[in-house]
Parts: structure tokens; C-alpha cells; sequence
């Protein structure tokens, strides 16, 4: 497989943190040509510092962090305090990071390293609200068709909402730029809820990433650790699920998941389903499919990739 040129979009958050280590990982795969942070689980001077201290976890102070948007495009921001702590990064002892953020702000930066690079050879894993790349493609629609592939964690089907009953965070926080994105044409492979809620970070599972016995082994547990008991206590599972390095593993080993080519929309309307995924999951519709929308995960192998690529770091 040729190696792929990625930008991570991100709002971290322990599980975006566990994408980027993954990512960060994975260099015969992966060539990550930065880091661009949007506000969404905590505000974006927080998910700068987190992006940041994750880098420097694995000795990878040499990635550009670009500061992107501070609220969605047309709403006030929601954040997810209650999932991930004050910090967005609850669990390890913190520091504050050394290394700069890059100059420039986040929009420009995926702009110009789209129109730099040949059409169709950088890819967008997105890990948070879409509101960067929203504001990108309305600010420089030209770069929507050099896009190679857009692949996100964002909405439900199955699943249905985490933050409301009907919608899934990423999704309904700025279900503008999600709209945006799913009628943009460009190439979309989606890891909703229904993809996530089957990767669940177990005990079992943290513990092999403590037993590396590593700086990153060790703050990926703590993290981790913390981050599972938000969702044990809600859905009553065996662990969290690690929703964002879903992304990154599909970029990595895409035979891990499964799903089918549908038609998705954004509800942007209602008060009471704003931010859902409409997904005409049974093709009821004539409407033309527009994303790759994953339901299944072979949920061992992928910790499996993650404990290996840790262990590089
Ligand atoms: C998504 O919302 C955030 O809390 C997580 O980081 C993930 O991106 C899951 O709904
Ligand atoms: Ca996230």
C-alpha cells in the first residue's frame, strides 16, 4: 500500500490523543503533514495544548500544530467537559508543552497544503466538529476535488446520538461544516458511533498498553483510565469506546472494518434532531450515496495495531 499523506484534524480529547499516537506510530503508512485543531470537546486554546503535550509524548515535537476555529461556523460551541475532564485530557499529569504552535491559522494551512500537493494525494482524518474543513471549503471551494479522501469520526445510525438521543457529538456541534462535507462530493469514509461502540478499550486491553512500559504506553493507560469511566458507567459495557483512532487504524489496515456506500444527510433544521446522520442505511431512497459508512470492526486486531504501533513509539 502507497504511503499516504494525512492531515488530522482534532479536537483532543483522549481518544483524538490515541489517533494521533496511532498515527504517529505507523510512518511506513503514514506521512503526517500536520496537525490541525478545532474547538469541540474543550476550547480550542485547550485542544492546542492537548495536541501539543501528545506530540511531546511521543518525542515528536517536529509535527506543525496549527490553531484552527474557535466555534462552529454558525452556532455557539458545545464542549464535553463531563466525557473528558476540564483539561480535555484528564488522566495523565500534564505538562505544559514546549514545543510552539505553528504560525498560521489551521483553515489556511489545509488551503495551501491541498493546492501545493498533486490533486488526489492528501487525505483528512478528522477527529472532532468539521468546522475547520468547513470553513476551508467555503473559504477555497477549489480544493474540495483535491481532496483524496475525507475520513472521519462523526454520527450514528444504529446507535443513534451520544450527546443528544438523536445526534452524535462531532456531528452536533457544527452540523453546518457536517453538511458542508457530506454534499461536497469529495470521497467520504465515515466511522459513526456504530463502528466505535464495538471497540471498547477493556481493562484487559489498557493494560497492554501499560505493560509496554513506556512514556506512551503509560500515558496512554492513564488516559485511558480515566476516559472508560464515562461510558462503562452510562452503557454498562466492559470498557470506553475508542471512537477517533478508528480513523487512523482504517488508514492503516482498512480490511479491520466494514460497512456500505449510502446516502448520509445532516439534519441542520430541528431543534430536537439537530446534528443527526440520516443514513438511508436500507436504500430506501433514490438519493445518490455519498459516504462509506462503516458498521463493523474487528475489534481485537485493531487493539492489536494499536499495542504494536505504541510499542514504536
Ligand atoms: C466523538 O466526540 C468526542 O467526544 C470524541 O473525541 C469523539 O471524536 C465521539 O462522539
Ligand atoms: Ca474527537
Amino acid at each position: 500500500m502507497p504511503k499516504r499523506q494525512i492531515i488530522i484534524d482534532t479536537d483532543p480529547g483522549q481518544d483524538d490523543a490515541m489517533a494521533i499516537l496511532l498515527a504517529l506510530g505507523s510512518p511506513q503508512e503514514l506521512e503526517l503533514l500536520g496537525i490541525t485543531c478545532v474547538a469541540g470537546n474543550v476550547p480550542l486554546d485547550l485542544t492546542c495544548k492537548n495536541a501539543r503535550i501528545t506530540c511531546e509524548a511521543a518525542g515528536r515535537a517536529d509535527v506543525p500544530v496549527y490553531a484552527g476555529c474557535g466555534a462552529p461556523l454558525e452556532r455557539p460551541l458545545v464542549t464535553a467537559e463531563h466525557v473528558h475532564g476540564l483539561t480535555g485530557l484528564d488522566g495523565p499529569d500534564l505538562w505544559e508543552p514546549q514545543m510552539p504552535l505553528a504560525e498560521g491559522h489551521a483553515v489556511d494551512f489545509i488551503i495551501h497544503t491541498l493546492r501545493r500537493h498533486p490533486p488526489g494525494t492528501v487525505t483528512l482524518a478528522t477527529l472532532g466538529p468539521l468546522t475547520n474543513i468547513g470553513a476551508a471549503f467555503r473559504k477555497a471551494p477549489d480544493i474540495i476535488s483535491r481532496v483524496q479522501e475525507i475520513v472521519m469520526m462523526g454520527g450514528a445510525y444504529f446507535e443513534v446520538g451520544n450527546i443528544t438521543p438523536a445526534a452524535e457529538f462531532n456531528i452536533y456541534v457544527d452540523p453546518e461544516a457536517a453538511e458542508c462535507v457530506f454534499k461536497s462530493g469529495a470521497a467520504l469514509t465515515v466511522m459513526p458511533l456504530d463502528v466505535t461502540h464495538k471497540a471498547l478499550a477493556t481493562k484487559p486491553r489498557i493494560d497492554a498498553f501499560r505493560a509496554l512500559g513506556s512514556k506512551v504506553g503509560t500515558f496512554a493507560a492513564e488516559m485511558l483510565d480515566f476516559f472508560e469511566r464515562f461510558d462503562t458507567e452510562k452503557y454498562g459495557s466492559d470498557g470506553g469506546p475508542l471512537h477517533d483512532p478508528c480513523v487512523t487504524a482504517y488508514l492503516i489496515r482498512p480490511e479491520l472494518f466494514s460497512g456500505k456506500h449510502v446516502n448520509v444527510e445532516v439534519e441542520v433544521q430541528s431543534d430536537l434532531t439537530r446534528g443527526m446522520t440520516v443514513a438511508d442505511w436500507w436504500r430506501v431512497t433514490d438519493r445518490a450515496p455519498n459516504a462509506m459508512f462503516m458498521d463493523q470492526v474487528d475489534a481485537d486486531g485493531f487493539f492489536s495495531l494499536l499495542t504494536e504501533r505504541l510499542a514504536r513509539l
